[in-house]
């Protein structure tokens, strides 16, 4: 069940002249990362097959996840009329469709795998609490402040499961989490930058690594080092590690220089 619904939301607080063209960018993009749960929740099912309690849980994690994208896709389609959420959705799902897997982890073994899954809600939970700081759209910011709670949420319930699993040990999952934070997700990301703001009769073809650039580095700038040091001690619990001392210093660091160079990329 989800925590709150569509209905929740104070749509009439909407005020058009507090919209970000930047931030419009970037809620029209991860609207469709967040609208296209499904593939996630197929490849989860495969993987975690038999696991009742965590198949259930995935299937009410897949449902806020969509509602994030129609939360999103609505608030996009009140900044701008032209926007419609199943249109670029179908330029989306024309360009890029998440790999196939053969039923096993490509984390190479459940637990891995929910490693994995922490970095994401990490990513995520960081981005819309950056995204909500950042809004001066009231029904944007309140939208962001509900979606990013969630995320915080989907961290913990994964964490959670992973303790019903044997732990991989620290070097195995520093190992998950240094390969899934390298894997940028450019395909996914710049398809969906392209399908969101670009895609038409009359648009260029896509360039996935530099749309993905474009994206990375608006988001980038939204980070303040309060958000990078909250995302870094969720990394570090993820590993296994304190989260805080000399890793949390170094991490912080490390992370503020990645931010700051995507932010002069884009
Ligand atoms: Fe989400
Ligand atoms: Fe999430």
């Amino acid at each position: 069940m989800a925590h709150w619904t569509l209905d929740d939301i104070d749509w009439s607080a909407f005020d058009a002249g507090k919209v970000d063209r930047n931030l419009l960018a970037i809620v029209k993009t991860s609207a469709l990362v967040e609208a296209n749960a499904a593939d996630y929740v197929a490849y989860l099912e495969a993987v975690f097959a038999g696991d009742a309690p965590f198949l259930a849980a995935a299937q009410d994690w897949g449902a806020e996840e969509r509602q994030h994208g129609a939360a999103l896709g609505r608030w996009a389609a009140l900044a701008d009329p032209g926007f419609d959420l199943e249109t670029a959705l179908g330029h989306f799902r024309a360009g890029y469709a998440i790999p196939a897997g053969d039923g096993g982890s490509v984390r190479g073994s459940r637990a891995a795998e929910l490693v994995a899954r922490q970095v994401v809600e990490t990513g995520t939970s960081s981005f819309y609490s950056a995204l909500r700081d950042a809004a001066q759209e009231p029904v944007l910011k309140a939208i962001t402040a509900r979606i990013a709670a969630d995320e915080f949420r989907h961290y913990k319930l994964f964490a959670d499961h992973g303790r019903r699993y044997a732990r991989i040990g620290r070097p195995a999952a520093l190992k998950v989490v240094a390969t899934r934070l390298a894997e940028t997700g450019d395909e996914e990301l710049g398809w969906a930058w392209y399908a969101a703001n670009i895609a038409g009769p009359e648009a260029p073809p896509c360039r996935p690594r530099a749309h993905a650039r474009t994206y990375n580095g608006l988001v980038a700038r939204l980070y303040t080092p309060g958000h990078v040091e909250s995302g870094v001690r969720m990394l570090l619990r993820a590993i296994g590690l304190s989260p805080r001392g000399p890793a949390l210093a170094a991490g912080s660091l490390a992370m503020r220089g990645v931010m700051r160079w995507r932010g002069a990329l884009a």
